[in-house]
């Protein structure tokens, strides 16, 4: 490795999201790549994304990425599933960087997982509007029967962190139950918040299996950065993480925090709106 790809590899790994929910992402790569240092953005004075238009949630990821990239990071990843179903392609034509979202690994895992074909998808609004899932796992299981399922009250109740509480259970047997009657044998958690609430879905849809977008985009950032030889040359080293949010920080970061365990120190306040994108 020369002197140049040396110092690119030591870059961070720029991480963002509408939000603090994209931290069961960065949970996810930190267990799995401690040696890299992560950048992670929470778009905490926009968010949510769950509703909003294509157009929107593109500018904003190419305003995000741009700030990401001008900060040094050596790759991006998605964490949002809102802003990877509607997004990725647009980043992927503005950027050289390896941009890499949450969906593909997901509907990977998912497609290879089912036994039956019959595969369950629960995300945003705009998530499961767009279909990415749907065509991400047709695309390697041309025959699998994909319901979806738009779950709108389900970050709010996350937010508020009722993952543990009955309401939280009625809202999930009212989204799920259509999905157990079509015979789902494996759940894609299309949405940033949803690991968070695995115990509480698993208990809802018992023999299920869930597929947690988080960890299968850890190891495929992890595959990444091998197939491109951009680790971090010292594997003993430990990360550094640094979070900066585009809003003063809310009380869902303390929840992630918590059922994370994470490392979060001083949150830095940045502006996103704007950012020129840089290639
Ligand atoms: N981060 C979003 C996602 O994964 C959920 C929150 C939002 O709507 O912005 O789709």
């Amino acid at each position: 490795m020369n002197e140049e790809n040396a110092s690119h590899a030591r870059g961070p790994i720029g991480i963002f999201d509408s939000g603090i929910g994209g931290l069961t992402v960065a949970a996810a790569i930190r267990n799995r790549l401690g040696n890299e240092d992560i950048f992670y953005l929470g778009d905490t004075a926009r968010v949510p994304y769950g509703g909003k238009s294509r157009q929107t949630v593109e500018r904003y990821s190419v305003e995000i990425s741009g700030l990401l990239l001008a900060e040094g990071a050596k790759a991006i990843v998605v964490a949002c599933n809102t802003a990877s179903a509607l997004a990725l392609e647009k980043l992927r034509s503005l950027f050289r960087a390896p941009i890499l979202g949450v969906v593909a690994p997901g509907a990977d895992a998912a497609a290879t997982q089912s036994k039956n074909g019959k595969i369950g998808v629960i995300g945003t609004r705009a998530t499961i509007a767009s279909g990415a899932y749907e065509r991400a796992i047709r695309l390697l299981r041309p025959e699998a029967q994909v319901s979806s399922v738009p779950c709108p009250l389900l970050v709010p109740l996350i937010e508020e962190g009722l993952l543990e509480d009955p309401i939280t259970d009625l809202v999930l047997a009212r989204y799920l139950s259509p999905l157990l009657e079509k015979g789902i044998d494996t759940l894609v958690l299309g949405c940033t918040h949803y690991p968070l609430l695995k115990t509480a879905i698993a208990r809802c849809v018992p023999g299920v299996q869930l597929v947690d977008s988080a960890e299968n985009c850890a190891l495929a950032l992890a595959a990444l950065l091998r197939q491109e030889s951009m680790q971090n040359p010292d594997p003993a080293r430990t990360g550094h993480f640094r979070v900066a949010l585009s809003d003063s920080s809310d009380a869902f970061l303390r929840v992630a925090e918590r059922h994370l365990s994470l490392p979060i120190g001083e949150v830095e306040l940045r502006s996103v709106q704007g950012s020129s994108p840089v290639g």
